[in-house]
Parts: C-alpha cells; structure tokens; sequence
C-alpha cells in the first residue's frame, strides 16, 4: 500500500481530509488466508482493517502480523466483557499486538471500564480503548427484550457518560445516535461508526443504518464497513465508491 499521511486513533481523525484514513474495513472471514487474500484484493485502497472475533479465534493473535507488516492500521474488535480483572488481563495481553483501537462492551459497568482502562497504564503505544454502546444489530425491541427499558439513543448516552467518567474517550454506536454523542464528547472525541450503508445497499441484521456521508455529516471519525465491501463482487470498487461518497463531505 501506498505510504499516507501519519493519523492516530484520536478525536483528531474528525480533521483528517483523506477518506482512506478513516474507512475502516471489516475483515469478518474464517482463516488468516480469506483475511489475506481480501487484503490483496483492497491493497492501495484501504488504509485500515478491522480484525474481529470470527477471525481472531479463528486465526489467532498472530494474524494481526502480517496486516500490520504492510503497513495498515489495525482495529482489535474483540468486545471485550468479563469481570473487571479477567477484562484487565485481557486488555494487557492484546496491548502487545499493535492495533490502534481495542473494544470493550460498555454495559459492562463502571469498574470494568476503569480496569481494562487502567490496565493501559505504562504501556508503551497502547491501543486506544473504544467502549461499544449499543450494537447497532439492536433496536428498541431487542433491548426490551434483553430488560433494557430506555431507547437505543437513552440507553448509547448513559453509556458513553458512564465510559467518560471512566476516562474513556472513544465509543462504538450507531450512525442515529453519533451526532447526540459528538455533543457530549466534544472534537477530542474518537466516534467509530458500524452500520454502515451505501443507499440501496443490502441492511442484512444492521438495524439502526446510515450512508456513508449521512454518518459522517453527523460526526462520525471513523466509518466500519463489512459486507457492503467485503462482500461486494469487486471489493476494491466497492470501497472506492464508498471513499468517493466520504471524499464528497469532508
Ligand atoms: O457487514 P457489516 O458492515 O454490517 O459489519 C459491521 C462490522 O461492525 C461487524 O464486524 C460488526 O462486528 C461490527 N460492529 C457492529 N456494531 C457494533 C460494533 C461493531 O456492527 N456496535
């Protein structure tokens, strides 16, 4: 890939005018060779992966490798959920890997926050940690269903101000609700935005969707997308079309 201009994982993203620094593809395939030969396919037009659970328990720690060996910035999904101390350990043992952003749930509380964030302390490049709010596959009924009585967009803010109090400073949520969430996090605010869709796009189990250019227009600083690329009959095209539709409003 083509060497770009230097981005970290921060609030700063939101000033960053080149799109390909701010499209995050989801490497969502079985074994490190799918995830390869996606890499290959998206070469010169991506700039960051996104490695998540399917592929990371299927391939391991080490599949982070060989994507970071050419030169793309890695985001660590892994949605982290546990007890405080078996969330710290694990946000230790992934600090070593070299992505940029690591996930942990929000609803996880309080305490386990502030214990995967203060398991970073002292470690040198660090991820940031990102707390997932609502996934975006949820909408009003599925909460209820889990107990959760408050709406989406209730339930994303109480999160985000509870992960804020737990010094962090980025946050996972819905392209609906990322422009209430830049209001309370401000520009230093890292706003990574799954549900992702190119109009006319297939939804899939995505509930709470934007365009590319609605979700960003809103405040998003970094844009997930997953098989509106990744599943595309030519990704390459797909994901340029995509940083066409970003270049148009930044
Ligand atoms: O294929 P699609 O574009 O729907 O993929 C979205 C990606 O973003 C998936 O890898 C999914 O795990 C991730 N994600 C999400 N909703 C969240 C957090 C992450 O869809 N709240």
């Amino acid at each position: 890939m083509q060497p770009l201009q230097s981005s970290s994982a921060t609030g700063a993203a939101r000033s960053i005018a080149d799109p390909r620094e701010r499209l995050i593809v989801a490497l969502d395939v079985p074994d490190a060779r799918a995830a390869s030969l996606l890499v290959d396919r998206l070469d010169d037009t991506c700039a960051w992966f996104k490695v998540g659970l399917e592929l990371f328990v299927g391939a391991g720690p080490a599949v982070l490798e060989p994507i970071l060996r050419r030169g793309y910035s890695v985001f660590l999904d892994l949605k982290l959920h546990d007890i405080p101390n078996t969330v710290a350990g694990a946000v230790r043992s992934a600090a070593g890997l070299g992505a940029k952003m690591l996930t942990v749930h929000a609803g996880g509380g309080p305490a386990m926050l502030s214990a995967a964030q203060e398991a970073l302390t002292g470690v040198a490049n660090p991820p940031q940690l990102l707390a997932v709010t609502v996934l975006t596959s949820m909408d009003e009924m599925q909460l209820k269903a889990a107990g959760v009585q408050r709406s989406p967009a209730e339930q994303v803010e109480l999160l985000a101000r509870m992960g804020l109090d737990c010094g962090i400073s980025g946050f996972v949520c819905s392209p609906q609700e990322v422009g209430a969430l830049r209001a309370i996090t401000g520009p230093a605010g890292t706003l990574v935005i799954p549900g992702i869709r190119p109009a006319g796009d297939a939804v899939g189990d995505q509930k709470r969707i934007a365009t590319p250019a609605d979700a960003l227009r809103r405040g998003a600083s970094y844009l997930v997308v997953g098989r509106p690329i990744t599943q595309a009959a030519d990704p390459a095209k797909a994901a340029e079309s995509i940083l066409t539709e970003m270049a148009s409003v930044l």
